[in-house]
């Protein structure tokens, strides 16, 4: 396994494999990682020749209050779990590799970035197309997987995608959970253990809203009362938004008639977790 510390290194590692007629597949991380995102990295050796992981702990996409300086990393802990799971190169640069001095160009997605976490998180999803677009066209990947817990990112990128002619095959990786049915994610090291048992009304509050429609209920607002009471049950969990979605344009609906995801963000003690589940296919 190979590890980059630059864009140009990168690009000449990409360059010679598709000289070699080779497909490479890609998997953006900010490291820390856990079992989903090598479920990630299986996907993409399903889907490529040869697979890049890159490890970059972007800061465009933080806002000036959260977590960029704390957020957790372990690079030696990383590179030995990419490389017992066959990944050919990681790429893994300095903030100035990515954005040297005088870099001044952004991706902006528009309306699809304005709800959801894009409305608690102005210019999150700035920060995340810019750094998606640029790893794209320094690995010259044909293919590139991310999970879908964060399905709003996964949606927004499909539309860069598609919006912006990239030429890269999106493949979404279902969310990965603990066997407690919490969904894996770097920030759950952040949770005390009464924390981690309370962060367990997040995918409690989705099951509940499933069973729910299963049951017939079809009335948005009702359904996100009931997720919003068992999130309520936690003493150390704060609502930042639970909503009700169309699967595809994230607008808001006031019933369940199609595919719709219910998407949440909670915060458990000072920890921002999000979660969600597609229902009414
Ligand atoms: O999902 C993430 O870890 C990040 O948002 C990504 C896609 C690697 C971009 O920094």
């Amino acid at each position: 396994m190979q590890v980059l510390r630059e864009p140009r290194a990168l690009r000449a590692w990409a360059d010679d494999h598709i000289a070699r007629g080779r497909r490479i597949g890609l998997v953006p991380t900010m490291g820390y990682l856990h079992d989903g995102h090598l479920s990630l990295v299986r996907l993409a050796r399903e889907k490529a020749g040869v697979v890049a992981a890159s490890i970059f702990v972007n800061p465009t996409q933080f806002g000036p209050k959260e977590d960029l300086s704390r957020y957790p990393r372990d690079l030696d802990g990383d590179l030995a779990k990419l490389e017992r799971a066959g990944v050919d190169a990681v790429f893994t640069p300095e903030p100035a590799h990515v954005y040297p001095p005088g870099f001044d160009t952004y991706v902006v997605p528009g309306d699809l970035a304005t709800v959801l976490c894009g409305a608690s998180r102005p210019g999150h999803f700035r920060g995340v197309c810019t750094v998606v677009h640029l790893l794209f066209r320094m690995s010259r990947c044909h293919v590139a997987v991310f999970g879908a817990k964060d399905y709003q990112q996964l949606t927004i990128i499909r539309r860069m995608v598609r919006d912006l002619w990239l030429d890269v095959d999106l493949v979404g990786g279902p969310i990965v959970r603990e066997a407690d049915g919490l969904a894996m994610s770097s920030r759950n090291v952040y949770l005390s253990p009464d924390e981690r048992r309370d962060a367990l009304v997040l995918s409690r509050a989705l099951a509940e809203v499933e069973r729910a429609h299963a049951a017939g209920e079809r009335d948005a607002a009702r359904l996100v009362t009931l997720a919003r009471e068992v999130i309520g049950a936690a003493a150390r969990a704060r609502v930042d938004y639970v909503e009700l979605a169309d699967a595809e344009s994230l607008q808001p609906v006031t019933r369940v008639e199609g595919p719709v995801v219910c998407a949440l963000a909670v915060f458990v003690g000072n920890t921002r977790l999000i979660d969600n589940r597609v229902i009414g296919l």
